[in-house]
């Protein structure tokens, strides 16, 4: 199978937030996922350079724009570094490569007569850089809520609305297009009102920022058209090297990972230009929730408080951080977010719940067994045949989750897992059975506590690489990680050397 997964392209007038890094890691955690189960992926992140927000930050600040974009895209790539991120390319929109394939789309469709020029009227929000009509508007306000201005000028417009009937059917017949499928159903609602067409340029007078019209130069393009076809210049779409070739390969089975807030750009804007420009569409638009504070407030730079990714990584470790982005939100809903939620799952789940397994399993056989994997038992017992099977089980539905994105229910299985392993260890209780000698009962419990934390450590490793390849090292596994190896139990060997644990997750304090 072949997966390509995107993040949206941030803006580079902000410093990254919650917002940025959970999309990202989460892009991260589905493409190392995608690579464990053996399929070739690509991973696609990057910057949005232009348009008004960044030329109006860069002049406050009295620089050049493309001096801010320089500076700004390094906070991006930095914070990525430090979260473990193991994108395959990073684009920026004021790459030349990219600026190209945005003019080549530009001239298509002008010579296919899909772009036309109109004298326009009406409102414009200049911090969601979107046009309204006066219907859309909501007490004064965008629908989002944000100032808009009365705007009278020359522009260029996409004949959009020729291609509504269209999308609508290619969305019934598609019903994985978009998801989940409560946003599948508002892009409908959506397109259910007459759609009209879309402005896409922007006269120099008033931003000057942006990809020239190749048919008018005192245009650039509107910021959403240019930034949209990152997802295809980024793998070769308009480039004439070996990019090329990545363009076949994994264009038609893209994955757009976005937030809800820009589930109308993503899943009308886009398809409707794809289809302009003849090039298939994506496989699936996939709008996750917002990360709320615990007073149900969206988390962002202006509105409400905002926890910086690297706060929380110091305290709680890129692993642990990651493990809660992935654990506290079901993409399909919102989730919440405090230093105290995160410290309260860390320590229940990694410290406690797999820290402990871990810690007992191989400290008792560091202790009595002379630090070597014991054997199994020719004949196992009931409980060591079910943990055997569920630890299979979980394994496969882990990979049906993953594969409709919802990691905290692969988290979730992974959990109820070591919940019965420690169970199992407290029934059997084999420190008490090794005080006293040699123990074939005390030794197939720590085989099996082994061979659990094995499949679970592999299983995990998308999320915490760091941790689960200290984990796997000192239970004396070292082949390259590959998710067939969870469906085989057993495959520990005995008389393996086990390394003496050391605290993968020390506890935290829960509040400050
Ligand atoms: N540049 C555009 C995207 C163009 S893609 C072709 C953009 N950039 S952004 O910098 O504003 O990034 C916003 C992303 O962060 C969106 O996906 C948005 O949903 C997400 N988040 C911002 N705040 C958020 C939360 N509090 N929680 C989760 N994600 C949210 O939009």
């Amino acid at each position: 199978m072949t997966f390509y997964v995107t993040t949206p392209i941030y803006y580079v007038n902000d410093a990254p937030h919650i917002g940025h890094a959970y999309t990202t890691v989460l892009a991260d955690v589905l493409s190392r996922y995608h690579q464990l189960f053996g399929d070739k992926t690509f991973f696609l992140t990057g910057t949005d350079e232009h348009g008004q927000k960044v030329q109006s930050t860069a002049r406050e600040r009295g620089i050049d724009p493309q001096t801010h974009c320089d500076e700004y895209v390094e906070h991006f790539k930095d914070i990525w570094k430090e979260l473990n991120i193991s994108n395959d390319f990073f684009i920026r929109t004021t790459d030349a490569f990219h600026k190209k394939g945005v003019s080549e789309c530009l001239q298509d469709l002008y010579d296919k007569g899909l772009i036309y020029e109109a004298e326009y009227e009406g409102w414009y929000s200049v911090s969601e850089e979107m046009f309204y009509t006066e219907d859309e508007l909501v007490d004064g306000k965008s629908p989002m809520g944000k100032e808009v201005v009365n705007l009278k000028e020359k522009n260029y417009f996409f004949k959009m609305s020729q291609y509504q009937e269209q999308l609508v059917k290619y969305i019934n017949d598609n019903p994985k297009f978009i998801q989940p499928d409560g946003k599948r159903n508002e892009v409908l609602g959506f397109l259910r009102a007459p759609l009209g067409d879309l402005c896409i340029s922007r006269p120099k007078s008033r931003l000057a920022w942006g990809v020239e019209l190749p048919f008018d130069s005192d245009y650039v393009t509107y910021v959403w058209f240019d930034a949209l076809l990152n997802y295809c210049t980024a793998v070769g779409l308009h480039q004439d090297d070996e990019k090329k070739n990545l363009f076949e390969r994994y264009w038609k089975h893209a994955t757009h990972l976005i937030g809800k807030d820009i589930l109308i750009t993503h899943s009308v804007y886009w398809p409707t230009m794809l289809m302009a420009l003849d090039i298939p569409l994506p496989k699936q638009i996939f709008a996750h929730g917002w990360w709320l504070t615990e007073d149900d407030k969206k988390m962002s730079k202006s509105e409400g408080p905002v926890v910086k990714p690297l706060e929380m990584k110091d305290i709680v470790g890129v692993d642990g951080f990651r493990y809660y982005l992935m654990r506290g939100m079901n993409p399909a809903s919102d989730g919440r977010f405090s230093r105290e939620l995160v410290a309260t799952r860390v320590n229940a789940d990694l410290a406690n719940n797999l820290g402990n397994l871990f810690s007992r399993t191989v400290g008792l056989i560091v202790k009595y067994l002379d630090a070597k994997i014991p054997a199994q038992q020719e004949e196992p017992t009931v409980e060591a045949k079910a943990l055997a099977k569920q630890a299979i089980e979980t394994a496969k539905n882990v990979k049906n989750d993953i594969e409709n994105i919802a990691p905290q229910k692969a988290i979730e299985r992974i959990t109820d897992l070591f919940n019965k392993t420690n169970r199992y260890l407290d029934n059997i209780q084999p420190w008490k059975l090794l005080k006293n000698g040699n123990s074939p009962e005390a030794n197939e419990s720590l085989y099996c506590a082994l061979e659990v934390l094995r499949i679970a450590a592999i299983l995990l490793s998308p999320i915490m690489p760091t941790k689960m390849q200290t984990l796997l090292k000192s239970i004396g596994y070292s082949k390259p990680l590959a998710f067939e190896d969870c469906l085989i139990w057993g495959t520990l060997e005995s008389g393996t050397e086990v390394l003496k644990p050391q605290a993968l997750f020390p506890r935290v304090e829960e509040s400050k």
